[in-house]
C-alpha cells in the first residue's frame, strides 16, 4: 500500500492571516508559557483576568464550556430513542488509537489544547486558527442525529456544533471550487494506530461543495450537552448523517478548498469497499455483508435500514441524475 506523503502545516509565514485578527494573542501566549510552567511542576500558571482556568496537569480548559449544553434546534429531531452515552463512548472506531472499538481509554492521550486548524487550498487567504477561537465565532446549536456505520450499526446522538456551511463562508473560497477535504491530525506517538504503516495515514475524506454546505453538514465540538469527548473526535470533527459513518472524520486539522476531488482514506484503502459517495442506501450490499438493516447500539435491536439513513428529503436532489452516487 502506498504511503502518502505528509503536507501538514506546510504554510509560509506569508500565506498565514495575521494572528492579529484570527488568532486570540491572548490565550496564544498564555498557552505558551504555561506549557513551560507546567512541566515537572503541577503548578497553575497565569494571573491575568482568570477568563481560562487551567488544570492542576498544566492543561488548559475549554473557554467555551459555558456553551453547553446549546439551544437544541427543533428542526433536527427523531423519531428513535437517543442511544446511551455509556455506550456510545466505549464504542468507538478511530483507528489512529486501534483498530477496535475499546478505543477510548487509548485516545485520552490525545492532547487538544492548544489545537492549530488550517483552512487552505482556493481561499483567498490561507487561514491558521486556534480551535477553540474558531468555536468561539460560530453559533452553537444542538441537533439529534442519526449516525450510521457502514459497519452495519447505529447510533441516535445529540451532538453539538455549528453548520460547515459557516465554516465555508469564513473561508472566502474562490470561485471553482468543487470539493472541501478534510484532514485528521498525524502524531503516531500519541496515538500509536498510526504506526500501522499500511494504512494511508493521515484519515482523510471529502465532500463536493453541495454535500458541505447542504443544512445537514455538521460541525461537530460537543456531545450529550457537554464539549466533545476525545474518542468521538474532539476538538472538531464532523457529522454527515446520510452518508456512513466513515465520512464522518475526526479531530480535523485541515480543511482545503480545490477542485479536485479528494481521495478518502477507506478509499484510498479499497474502492469497491468503500467508496467516495457512501450514501447510506439499503438496496446496495457492501460486498462482504447487507445493508438492508441495522442494529442499534446498546438495544440488540434490529431495524430496516433507510436510504439516505432517513434523511432523503433533505438530500436526494443532490444526487439526481447521477446515479453512481448512490452506490457507493
Ligand atoms: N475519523 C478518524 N480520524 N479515524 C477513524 O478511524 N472512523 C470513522 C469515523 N471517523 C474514523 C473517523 C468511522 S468508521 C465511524 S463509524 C465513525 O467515525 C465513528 O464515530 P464514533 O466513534 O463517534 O461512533
Amino acid at each position: 500500500m502506498l504511503i502518502k506523503n505528509r503536507r501538514r502545516w506546510e504554510i509560509s509565514e506569508n500565506d498565514v492571516t495575521s494572528e492579529s485578527i484570527f488568532f486570540n494573542r491572548r490565550r496564544f501566549l498564555k498557552t505558551s508559557g504555561l506549557l513551560v510552567a507546567g512541566i515537572g511542576t503541577g503548578l497553575v500558571a497565569g494571573c491575568d483576568d482568570g477568563a481560562e482556568a487551567e488544570t492542576v496537569s498544566g492543561a488548559l480548559s475549554d473557554p467555551n464550556a459555558a456553551r453547553y449544553p446549546a439551544p437544541r434546534n427543533a428542526n433536527f429531531t427523531l423519531t428513535r430513542e437517543i442511544s446511551r452515552e455509556e455506550v456510545t463512548s466505549r464504542y468507538n472506531n478511530f483507528y489512529e488509537f486501534g483498530s477496535h472499538k475499546r478505543i477510548s481509554g487509548a485516545a485520552q492521550a490525545l492532547e487538544i489544547r492548544p489545537w492549530q486548524v488550517v483552512i487552505d487550498g482556493d481561499v483567498d487567504k490561507v487561514l491558521t486558527l486556534d480551535a477553540d477561537d474558531l468555536i468561539s465565532r460560530m453559533p452553537l446549536e444542538e441537533r439529534l442525529y442519526r449516525h450510521r456505520c457502514v459497519e452495519a450499526w447505529a447510533m441516535a446522538v445529540p451532538w453539538t456544533g455549528f453548520p460547515v456551511a459557516e465554516l465555508v463562508k469564513l473561508a472566502n473560497i474562490k470561485s471553482g471550487v468543487r470539493y472541501l477535504r478534510m484532514e485528521t491530525f498525524h502524531n503516531p506517538d500519541v496515538a500509536t494506530g498510526q504506526n500501522e504503516f499500511w494504512y494511508p495515514w493521515p484519515y482523510v475524506e471529502g465532500l463536493t461543495i453541495e454535500e458541505a454546505t447542504n443544512d445537514l453538514a455538521f460541525m461537530v465540538t460537543g456531545v450529550y450537552g457537554k464539549p466533545l469527548p476525545k474518542q468521538f473526535g474532539a476538538p472538531l470533527r464532523l457529522s454527515v448523517p446520510w452518508k456512513y459513518g466513515f465520512k464522518s472524520v475526526k479531530s480535523i486539522v485541515r480543511f482545503t478548498f480545490t477542485k479536485e476531488r479528494p481521495v478518502s482514506f477507506w478509499e484510498d484503502i479499497n474502492a469497491a469497499e468503500y467508496g467516495f459517495w457512501a450514501n447510506v442506501n439499503p438496496e446496495v450490499p457492501h460486498p462482504r455483508w447487507s445493508q438492508a438493516t441495522e442494529e442499534l447500539l446498546g438495544t440488540g435491536k434490529r431495524v430496516p435500514t433507510q436510504l439516505f439513513n432517513g434523511y432523503a428529503e433533505e438530500v436526494a436532489h443532490l444526487y439526481t441524475g447521477n446515479e453512481t452516487m448512490l452506490y457507493r
